[in-house]
């Protein structure tokens, strides 16, 4: 599991239901936080999912965070540098970016961003597999290199 600080960061993303998953699969990651931007999600609304009252032990922040110290990196749809590349990247204290359902990263995010993964797929994943596939790669990578 994680010795490293990694956390996740959504961009404006619009359903309740990929929030409270991405916080579930960061919690069983081991993550410890997750910054979402943006205000369409509600999350005082009557039948807020499992994912979001669950797991305590996820630090749920509704702001951008702070880049200072840290090394964005932005997961998007395109032609970027493949996922299996990215196994030098464990030594760093990571943030991993996300876009909307329904748009991707904003360029004034992507430019603070210092790399790019695409993972190959034939069609756009949903948010929250998407963030799933991303750590469980990445907790693979980290195993393989213990
Ligand atoms: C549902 S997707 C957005 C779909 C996009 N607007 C489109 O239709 O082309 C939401 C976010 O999931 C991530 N994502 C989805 N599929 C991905 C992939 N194959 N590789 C990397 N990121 C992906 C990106 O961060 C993206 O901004």
């Amino acid at each position: 599991m994680w010795k490293r600080n990694i956390e996740v960061f959504l961009y404006n993303p619009k359903y309740i239901e990929n929030l409270a998953n991405v916080v579930r699969s960061c919690a069983c990651f081991g993550l410890n936080r997750v910054y979402y931007s943006g205000d369409r999600i509600n999350l005082n609304q009557k039948r807020v999912p499992r994912g979001l009252r669950m797991y305590k032990e996820i630090e749920l922040i509704n702001n951008l965070p702070s880049f200072n110290n840290k090394y964005p990196i932005a997961v998007e749809v395109g032609d970027y540098t493949r996922l299996h590349k990215f196994s030098s990247l464990l030594e760093k204290n990571i943030i991993l970016v996300f876009g909307p359902e329904d748009g991707n990263i904003p360029s004034h995010i992507l430019s603070l961003c210092f790399d790019f993964i695409t993972i190959d797929t034939l069609h756009p994943l949903n948010l929250a597999n998407c963030v799933s596939i991303l750590l469980y790669k990445l907790n693979e990578i980290e195993k393989n290199t213990q």
